[in-house]
């Protein structure tokens, strides 16, 4: 694949369910197999069992296929399970036990902040590992590869859960994310939609750009941070935090995306598979500002008490890219791959 060419339709389609990992994603598996049309489903309860709600791998995945069902869905499942009630009251339970692990991970944050003031300082104040810096730095090629296999989940579908926000926005803020998820979607342009110039450098690392291709490897913790994405975007509720998720994912941008790059170019991949990184180089310096201070802090000018949860998103993807970043370097000083398999056996 070059640049100019787009996925082809085999590997844009749904992909198939997974493996299951444990009790939550068996029943839950088992159920989205049959028709939806059931008059009630048994799932298990979610808090029995000891699997971690957020880092978990059974839980993780069960929450990232019941999302997918907003999305592409999967190929052999019945698309009305989407909106099936006792399937969005298990979901709900497993939300709940979510956003509590995560205001945890996240801890206490004041109630009025300044947008985009505390954003900024949230990332001044951080001091986990880098993973592009990693790379820049010592990476190898294969660990490369590894990033971008977890990364897939996310970058195959960059942009889509953002865009939930945009018709519970509206004047300023709505324009200022319609402005950056247009970039995101290359403008209308599908070789330049920055979900295919993610697939263009999986191809010129040698990995299969199909959607889906690696969910079976990834595991909870790199899930959690779509799931997320997935939960913010999907809740009006959550809307200050869907919002301050989209612009700290903006305003961290420019430096890791630039890493990557100059780690690609140290291992000797050329240009198609620099070209993401190096269109979110220029892209985001110019995000960053749209992000923080027409989308967050216009939002916040319009409803005050969504500061805080601003604040929350915001906290949040730096909370999970710093523990996704933590636990990715420690197995690899190790020489551990950070996935659940061995991807040559897949
Ligand atoms: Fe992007
Ligand atoms: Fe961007």
């Amino acid at each position: 694949m070059q640049y100019g060419q787009v996925l082809d339709d085999k590997q844009l389609a749904p992909s198939a369910l997974p493996p299951a990992r444990g009790p939550l994603t068996n029943a839950l598996f088992d159920l989205l197999t049959r028709a939806a049309d059931r008059p009630r489903t048994v799932l298990p309860r979610i808090d029995e069992g000891d699997d971690d709600p957020l880092f978990g791998d059974d839980s993780a995945l069960a929450l990232y296929a019941l999302y997918e069902l907003h999305y592409r869905g999967f190929g052999a499942v019945d698309v009305t399970w989407e909106w099936q009630p006792d399937l969005l009251s298990w979901r709900r339970d497993l939300e709940q036990a979510v956003v509590r692990r995560l205001q945890d991970e996240v801890g206490p944050l004041p109630q009025q902040p300044q947008i985009p003031d505390a954003l900024h300082a949230l990332m001044d104040d951080a001091d986990g590992p880098s993973l592009s810096g990693f790379l820049q730095e010592r990476g190898t090629a294969d660990q490369f590869r590894e990033m971008a296999m977890h990364r897939s989940i996310y970058q195959l579908k960059e942009a889509d859960p953002h865009t939930w926000t945009i018709p519970r926005l509206a004047g300023y803020p709505k324009a200022a994310a319609v402005e950056i998820q247009a970039d995101e979607y290359g403008d209308g342009v599908a070789r330049d939609m920055h979900q295919n110039l993610f697939g263009l450098t999986m191809t010129e690392l040698g990995l299969d750009p199909s959607y889906h291709a690696y969910l079976p490897l990834v595991p909870g913790w790199t899930l959690a941070s779509v799931n997320i994405v997935s939960l913010f975007s999907l809740h009006r509720r959550w809307l200050g935090a869907a919002v301050g998720h989209l612009a700290l994912f903006e305003m961290t941008s420019v430096e890791p995306m630039g890493a990557s790059a100059a780690a690609l170019r140290r291992l000797g991949f050329g240009a198609d598979a620099r070209h993401f990184y190096s269109v979110h180089v220029v892209a985001d310096a110019h995000h960053q500002h749209v992000a923080a201070d027409k989308l967050a802090k216009g939002l916040v000018n319009q409803q005050p008490e969504l500061a805080h949860d601003v604040l929350f998103g915001g906290a949040a993807v730096m909370a999970l890219e710093t523990e996704a970043a933590r636990r990715m370097i420690e197995l690899w000083e190790r020489d551990r791959s950070s996935l659940l398999g061995d991807p040559a056996l897949s």
